[in-house]
């Protein structure tokens, strides 16, 4: 079947759909011996011979669905012009090509999904999934009941209002606090921003919690293999609404009929 260039190199494994439209303008992938540039075209992976940097790229790779502690000082895209080191250089003996499920900044740490599933981490990308990630941020000084406030109903920032959040204070010593916060967005550096919009100065930024995936207490640089029941979990999110087997947008609990009493 002839698929976008882009969808078939994110299903491959290569990258994201958005990293692939970068891949391509800098004419690295060609179809059947032609360079392809133009990012609407399409091709068949079934019988075009569609290669990256001249390798032919197949799409029938083994899944693989990782969770990593990201230490702070990692780039969590796939190369670096300036040559600082990566995410996926943390993945001793992973031979399958995975790429991050979203990004954390250099200087964030915490859960980061990696996988070669391109389709599965699209559909976990998109906004109408609205993913539950809960970070925790040290501070400097106090925080005041009015900040937490703010953060909590929403803040201006230079791309728009950020939707409500869930903030809670989780500690404070003399010199900084820790605060909580769990949104569903995605911006670029938005918990960062966040905070800054308030007043705050992040001295620390770590993600806890990616939808019900707990870093708990691995630690920075180590991975493990999602098993078979949470990758179901997270899938269950990604399927389309509407197909009656998607999240519900209502907040409306399902309910099973239970069986008849004797
Ligand atoms: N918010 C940020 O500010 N940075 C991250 O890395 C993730 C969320």
């Amino acid at each position: 079947m002839q698929e976008r260039l882009q969808k078939i190199l994110s299903q491959a494994g290569v990258a994201s759909r958005r990293e692939s439209e970068t891949i391509i303008l800098a004419g690295r992938v060609a179809v059947n011996g032609t360079v392809v540039t133009e990012l609407g075209t399409k091709a068949d992976p079934d019988t075009d011979t569609i290669t990256l940097d001249g390798k032919p790229i197949t799409v029938t790779e083994q899944r693989v669905y990782l969770l990593l502690y990201k230490p702070v000082g990692y780039m969590t895209t796939m190369k670096d012009p300036e040559g600082r080191p990566i995410v996926t250089d943390l993945l001793k003996g992973i031979k399958e090509r995975v790429y991050p499920v979203g990004r954390l900044d250099y200087n964030t740490e915490g859960l980061l999904l990696l996988t070669n599933d391109g389709a599965f981490a699209n559909m976990l990308m998109h906004p109408s999934h609205e993913v539950d990630k809960g970070y925790l941020v040290r501070v400097s000084g106090h925080v005041a009941p009015e900040q937490i406030r703010k953060l909590s109903e929403g803040v201006k920032l230079e791309d728009g209002m950020t939707a409500p959040a869930k903030v809670l204070p989780v500690s404070e010593s003399e010199n900084n606090s820790w605060i909580s916060i769990t949104i569903h967005e995605g911006r670029y550096r938005q918990v960062r921003r966040m905070c800054e919009a308030v007043g705050l100065n992040v001295v620390r930024l770590k993600r806890s919690r990616y939808d019900f995936l707990e870093i708990g207490d691995m630690k920075p640089g180590e991975f493990r293999h999602l098993d078979a029941v949470e990758v179901a979990k997270l899938r269950r999110k990604t399927v389309p609404s509407g197909t009656g087997r998607g999240p519900r947008k209502t907040g409306v609990v399902a309910r099973r009929k239970s069986a008849p009493r004797r």
